[in-house]
């Protein structure tokens, strides 16, 4: 497992090791060794990039890489949109992925939110946040597409807290383009890694504290999004 976020003073972070390079047969690494690096890297910089095939299981990611691309060609996913409630718009020249909500009904999404649920629990016992609940959904750029500069949530609001993404895409090249860029916490004009979206990798970071944005995606680019929250559900129409 390569994990990075420990030190976000590093200009670029390119992860090393290739999804590709899991070895089935080593023994795994267990989920506690897993959220002890994710929770510790979360109170050091505020954000990690791990890769995440020994916890999620490579056929996992591969079902769900399989499922998004069925619900893209079924034409399942709607604009995004910017803001939250009646103030909810579709700025096109602010973001222009597509999205769809999960309820974790489908086998792979029930299997996912149940390492999600770990994740939750597992950062709640080390970091003491308070996470309530979770919500989810599939994010599908085309090429061309991006997302500007933003945070998740704003201090105050005490809604989103932790952020994570679950990249979906085999073998992502350079010249795909469509990298994650998160901004230096403490320096927020300069990038503290860039990631890119290969199938497997999963960004965790603070969700009022990290800066990112999406580089222009010049292949189509499938990931997951889920915010963990410290409210209770509301209604949907109140909901971001
Ligand atoms: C988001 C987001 C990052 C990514 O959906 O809010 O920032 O790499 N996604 O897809
Ligand atoms: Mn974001």
């Amino acid at each position: 497992m390569d994990v990075y976020g420990l030190n976000d003073a590093l200009p670029f972070v390119e992860p090393a090791l290739s999804p590709g390079a899991y070895d089935p047969i080593a023994e795994p690494l267990s989920g506690s060794d897993f959220l002890d690096s994710l929770a510790s890297c979360l109170a050091g910089g505020g954000w990690a990039s791990i890769d995440a095939f020994e916890f999620l299981t490579p056929p996992l990611v591969t079902e769900l890489a399989r499922e998004v691309t069925l619900w893209h060609r079924g034409d399942r996913l709607r604009a995004a949109g910017v803001g939250r409630g009646l103030t909810l718009q579709q700025d096109r020249s602010v973001r222009c992925d597509k999205v769809a909500w999960l309820n974790g009904q489908t086998p792979p999404q029930a299997r996912l939110f149940d390492r999600i649920e770990d994740i939750r629990q597992g950062l709640n016992e080390r970091l003491f946040l308070g996470l309530r609940r979770f919500e989810a959904h599939y994010a599908i750029y085309e090429p061309g597409d991006f997302y500007r500069r933003h945070m998740d949530s704003f201090a105050g609001r005490a809604s989103r807290i932790v952020s994570l993404v679950l990249y979906l895409n085999e073998n992502w090249q350079p010249e795909d383009g469509g990298k994650l860029q998160l901004f230096n916490r403490d320096l927020p004009g300069s990038v503290g890694a860039t990631v890119a979206p290969e199938a497997g990798r999963l960004v965790v970071f603070m969700s009022e504290e990290i800066p990112h944005e999406v580089l222009i995606a010049n292949r189509t680019r499938y990931s997951l999004a889920c915010w963990f929250r410290c409210d209770d559900e509301m209604p949907l129409a109140l909901n971001d």
